[in-house]
């Protein structure tokens, strides 16, 4: 790991319109003496506030604001989100903060927040007391924050109006800090394999029906997502899900557990950590047709037969030092269950949530861990990724 965790990364400072901008020409120059690559984009309006030529001389790099300008064979949004590892947005006004969480596209600084995909964004707001705890602007920051989005500040302070309260931009030394450990946490996996299994799993009937669940692969996506963004070489196995993880290094697709199973053991044996988060049929027909039975007039009986629990079938093969995560969807929250499935399956770690997590962006849930226990309500899956990962390398 190098010492100084900025050297060399690529930030995309975006800024918004208010007065703290001043600050931002000296967490700017922080940033490039300590090595990162830093690309400026402004608001239109913030250009009206401080004129772009400080920044590039601050940078020696490109400030940018005009979505029209110079399109390179490819749009500004489309490039910047391409190059950024990080979107970071100094001064973050109330204005652009309830654009980001509308989702407008209305100039080149929030479409290319929008198109961000995996993408970290650290948003460090700066405003009138009054303006940080409207109800419009808490909902906004709320909303960001259930969307992945990481915030630094406001503080308590002296404010641009004169007086004192929350608001004030966080200084740049602290916002330096707080990014050298963003980057430092993006190591911590950096030469480690992962394996995610994820999605949900279809038992064919016949050659057109198939028993399911409703699993959308969210959570698989975003553990993936993070492990990748950490640093580690990732696989991830699916189920026919309905999202997929960006910028991992191998996926695998299958349909029915039996073929997840045997996937699953061919590449565990080479991972460091092993997350089994997919919702794996525990039954499947005893018999597949080869072909559509017509339909008649006749009552059906389907014989299942129970499925073999993915992850038991993993630990049982453990290789020294491997470490293994699994999910447990339940009716209700029952820890007692979930300790006694975390030991017999010979898990690390158990993340126990309900049947309402399905198919959702958010989940509530419980990270069990030895004795430990953490409990999370309604967070977004993109949220709640990031603290399991968090978990499993506070070993
Ligand atoms: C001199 C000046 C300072 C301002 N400072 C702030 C500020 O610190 N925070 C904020 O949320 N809005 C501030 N505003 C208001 C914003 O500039 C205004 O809401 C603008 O529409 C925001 O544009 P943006 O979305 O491009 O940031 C300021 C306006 C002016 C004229």
């Amino acid at each position: 790991m190098s010492k100084n965790a900025l050297y060399g990364r690529r930030i995309l400072l975006g800024c918004g319109a208010g007065i703290s901008l001043y600050k931002v020409c000296y967490l700017l120059r922080g940033l490039v003496r300590r090595g990162a690559e830093v690309k400026i984009l402004l608001s239109e309006r913030a250009k009206r506030i401080i004129h772009p030529s400080i920044f590039s001389s601050l940078a020696k790099n490109e400030v940018l604001w005009d979505q029209f300008q110079d399109q390179q064979f490819k749009p500004q949004h489309v490039r910047l989100a391409q190059w950024a590892e990080l979107f970071l947005v100094a001064p973050a006004t109330a204005d652009l903060m309830t654009r980001f969480a509308l989702g407008l596209a209305d100039e080149l600084i929030t479409t290319t927040c929008l198109s961000m995909g995996g993408v970290p964004v650290i948003l460090v707001p700066a405003m009138e007391e009054n303006m940080w705890f409207h109800p419009a602007t808490r909902r906004s920051a709320d909303l960001l924050k259930e969307r992945g989005a990481i915030f630094i500040g406001p503080d308590k302070g002296g404010l641009a109006s004169g007086k004192k309260g929350m608001g004030r931009m966080a200084e740049p030394v602290r916002i330096i800090e707080e990014l050298t450990q963003f980057f430092r946490e993006r190591e911590t996996l950096r030469g480690k394999r992962v394996l995610v299994i994820s999605g949900p799993t279809r038992e064919y009937l016949d050659s057109v029906r198939y028993l399911t669940n409703s699993s959308s692969g969210i959570m698989g996506r975003f553990l993936a997502e993070e492990g990748s963004l950490r640093g580690a070489e990732v696989t991830f196995i699916t189920g026919p899900a309905t999202v997929m993880p960006c910028g991992i290094n191998k996926t695998v697709r299958v349909t029915a557990a039996d073929e997840m199973l045997r996937q699953a053991i061919k590449y565990a044996p080479k991972a460091d950590y092993v997350i089994g988060c997919a919702a794996v049929a525990d039954f499947t027909p005893e018999k597949r047709v080869n072909k559509k039975i017509p339909r008649d007039r006749q009552t059906r009986e389907v014989s299942l037969k129970v499925t073999e629990d993915i992850l038991s079938a993993l630990t049982s093969r453990r290789r020294k030092g491997q470490y293994f995560a699994g999910f447990s969807l339940e009716n209700g929250f029952d820890l007692l269950r979930a300790r006694e499935k975390m030991s017999r399956k010979g898990l690390d770690m158990i993340i126990l949530n309900p049947v309402s997590s399905m198919e959702r962006e958010t989940a509530s849930a419980w990270i069990l861990k030895g004795r430990a226990v953490r409990r999370f309500h309604n967070v977004s899956k993109k949220v709640l990724a990031r603290e399991i990962w968090n978990e499993i390398l506070n070993k």
